[in-house]
C-alpha cells in the first residue's frame, strides 16, 4: 500500500531482514535509514565530510574506536568500495562479525597515524538493558585527548550522535578543535537528498 502512496520509503528499524522484505515488494526505492546491522546513509556522509577535510578519500586512514556497532560496520564497507584503510578497536563480544574488517583491541594502535576517528555509542538503540555490562566492557575505549594525541596532527573526529560525552567520546574532543562532527551531522542532510534525488532520479 505504502508503495503505491509514495515515491520512496525510508525505514529505520532494528531487523535487517525487514528492510529487505519492503525492498523486495515495494516497487519503489527503499532506503535503509537504520536497522541493527547497517547505517549506510551515516557512511555517506562520513565519507562527504573526510572528502571536505582531506580533499581526497584515497589513502585516508580511518580508526574506529569502541563498539563495532551498525555505523562501523557501514564505514568500514565505505571505506572498502573507496579506497580508505580501516581499523576498529573494539573489545571482544563487541567487534564486527564480518572477517573482511580489519579488528584491534587496543584503541592507541589503532588510533597512531589515523587521519580519522570515529566512535559510536556503548548502547545502541534497544540495547538498554546491557547498559552497565556494555560500560564495564568498554573501559579505556573512550576516544579523548590521550588517543587524539597519538593521530595524525591534522586528525579529525567523527561521531553519528546522538553523543554521550564522558562515555564514549570526552566533551573536550567532541567540541574541540579536531571534531569534524557538526559538518558531519550537516552532511546527513545533503548526502540523504543526494541518494533521493539518484534513486527517485
Ligand atoms: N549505533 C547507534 C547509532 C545511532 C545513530 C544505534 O543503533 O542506536
Amino acid at each position: 500500500m505504502l508503495g503505491r502512496y509514495l515515491d520512496a520509503i525510508a525505514i529505520r528499524t532494528h531487523a535487517h531482514a525487514e528492510v529487505e522484505t519492503f525492498a523486495a515488494v515495494a516497487g519503489v526505492p527503499v532506503v535503509n535509514a537504520l536497522t541493527d546491522e547497517a547505517h549506510p546513509l551515516q557512511a555517506l556522509a562520513d565519507l562527504q565530510t573526510i572528502r571536505e577535510r582531506f580533499g581526497t578519500l584515497e589513502g585516508v586512514r580511518v580508526a574506529w574506536i569502541g563498539d563495532g556497532t551498525n555505523v562501523c560496520v557501514s564505514l568500514a564497507e565505505a571505506c572498502a568500495l573507496l579506497g580508505l584503510d580501516f581499523v576498529c578497536a573494539a573489545p571482544v563480544g563487541y567487534q564486527p562479525v564480518d572477517p573482511s574488517i580489519r579488528v584491534v583491541t587496543d584503541p592507541r594502535e589503532a588510533a597512531a597515524g589515523a587521519h580519522v576517528l570515529v566512535t559510536d555509542v556503548w548502547v545502541s538503540m534497544g540495547q538498554e538493558a546491557e547498559r552497565e555490562a556494555r560500560l564495564a566492557a568498554f573501559a579505556g575505549y573512550s576516544l579523548d585527548a590521550h588517543l587524539l594525541a597519538v593521530a595524525d596532527p591534522d586528525a579529525i573526529v567523527l561521531h553519528c550522535l546522538p553523543a554521550h560525552p564522558g562515555e564514549e567520546i570526552a566533551g573536550d574532543v567532541l567540541y574541540g578543535p579536531r571534531s569534524g562532527v557538526w559538518d558531519e551531522a550537516e552532511n546527513r542532510l545533503h548526502t540523504a537528498k543526494a541518494v533521493l534525488a539518484l534513486t527517485i532520479g
